[in-house]
């Protein structure tokens, strides 16, 4: 299913096999369509446009609104939002403790109650598990707890035993699924999810633990809540010699450009983070000289591109002057635009991480990119 192909240091450039959309070329980075569909007006025929290789769902979410068993009804999430490439899902462990309010967690499980309408809800793995099975995507990701940081060590402790409790359930409850005569994607993958907030002996502890359990790859979670990025990276690479080598690595929710080229460095595989969508609503640009904001009035007149490097479809069309024109006008199409010049500027940047590790100039690439991009310009 995954392959590494090319080693430089510890980045990894590989293949990894899923039921739809053929071979995804990893380190990839994965664009987040909450709700069966991407901030901004972007639909599924632009993200093939804008160089997406995986599209990101989520649990918590779909299961609210419209209903998971609305989606089932439909032929699961590649027929209702008309996307053939590779979904993943996220459990709705992180937007339940991120998103929903009055969590009650016990052994069993999280009581909450939903940021729509309040009313009272049950997720626990199992429950997960079947929402993600009703979705079809083709990967499905383990149900876990991601705790604040900083957070207390004991807490992090059970915490961190628990998801691993947990993941046991989700495996048995995944396997079970997928054997049903009438699954809607009987090849959906699991990941697991290592969890111990930033405390590296339970990091390692847990990453140990969840490596024995037959997954199809494991993610690292519960990073950039509010920890400093010195200290993710070094979780990260505490953790990383634990991850199986011949499984993808996924770095959930992160992060900035320079935070992926780091995290490739340190030998993840996949990425995902809501910043690029979310920054482009707010006129914050990323481009291969740094990030601008296009709202500022020196753009009034300036007849270039966003980025005279991107070959964009939103680049190749329209100056600043007009994206400008667009957000003081506060057109729809602003945020359209926006988003998707971010999201192919992120696409973009791991396109070129890897066609530099085919290259064998990972390191050069490092070195000219990973400060210079998260400067202003
Ligand atoms: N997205 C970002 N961080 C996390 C995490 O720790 N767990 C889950 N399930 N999703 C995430
Ligand atoms: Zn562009």
């Amino acid at each position: 299913m995954f392959k590494v192909i090319k080693k430089e240091g510890r980045a990894r450039r590989g293949e990894f096999c899923c039921a739809h959309g053929g071979t995804v070329q990893t380190p990839v980075f994965m664009n987040v369509g909450t709700q069966a569909a991407i901030k901004g007006g972007v639909d599924a025929f632009d993200l093939h446009d804008l160089g997406c290789q995986i599209e990101l769902s989520n649990t918590y979410h779909l299961h609210l609104r419209p209903g998971d068993d609305v989606v089932r009804q439909m032929g699961g999430l590649h027929r209702f939002m008309n996307w053939d490439g590779p979904i993943l899902t996220d459990s709705g462990g992180f937007q339940v403790f991120s998103l929903a309010s009055l969590r009650k967690i016990t052994e069993e499980g999280v009581t909450f109650a939903s940021h729509l309408d309040g009313h009272r809800i049950f997720m626990g793995p199992e429950e997960s598990m079947r929402i993600q099975s009703n979705l079809g995507s083709d990967i499905a990701m383990a149900f876990d707890e991601c705790v604040e940081n900083p957070a207390q060590y004991d807490y992090a402790k059970a915490s961190c035993e628990r998801t691993l409790r947990w993941l046991q359930r989700c495996k048995a409850e995944h396997d079970r699924l997928n054997a049903l005569p009438d699954a809607v994607n009987p090849h959906q993958m699991l990941f697991g999810i290592n969890q111990g907030a930033t405390y590296e002996d339970l990091r390692i502890w847990h990453m140990q633990q969840i490596a024995k359990i037959d997954c199809d790859g494991f993610a690292i979670g519960g990073l950039a809540v509010g920890e400093p990025t010195e200290v993710m990276y070094r979780i990260i690479e505490a953790v990383e010699p634990h991850m199986p080598a011949h499984k993808p690595r996924y770095l959930m929710g992160v992060g900035t450009p320079s935070n992926i080229i780091e995290g490739v460095a340190r030998g993840v595989d996949f990425f995902d983070c809501v910043m690029p969508a979310r920054n482009a609503r707010h006129g914050k640009l990323f481009t291969w000289q740094g990030a601008m904001n296009i709202k500022n009035a020196k753009y009034k007149l300036d007849d270039r591109p966003i980025d005279p490097e991107c070959d964009c479809p939103v680049c190749r069309r329209f100056s600043r002057a007009y994206v400008r024109h667009l957000f003081a006008a506060e057109e729809i199409l602003a945020l359209r635009l926006a988003v998707m010049h971010n999201l192919y500027f992120y696409n973009k940047l791991a396109q070129r991480i890897r066609d530099s590790l085919d290259a064998g100039c990972f390191e050069d690439f490092r070195r000219e990119y990973s400060e210079k991009l998260s400067r202003r310009i």
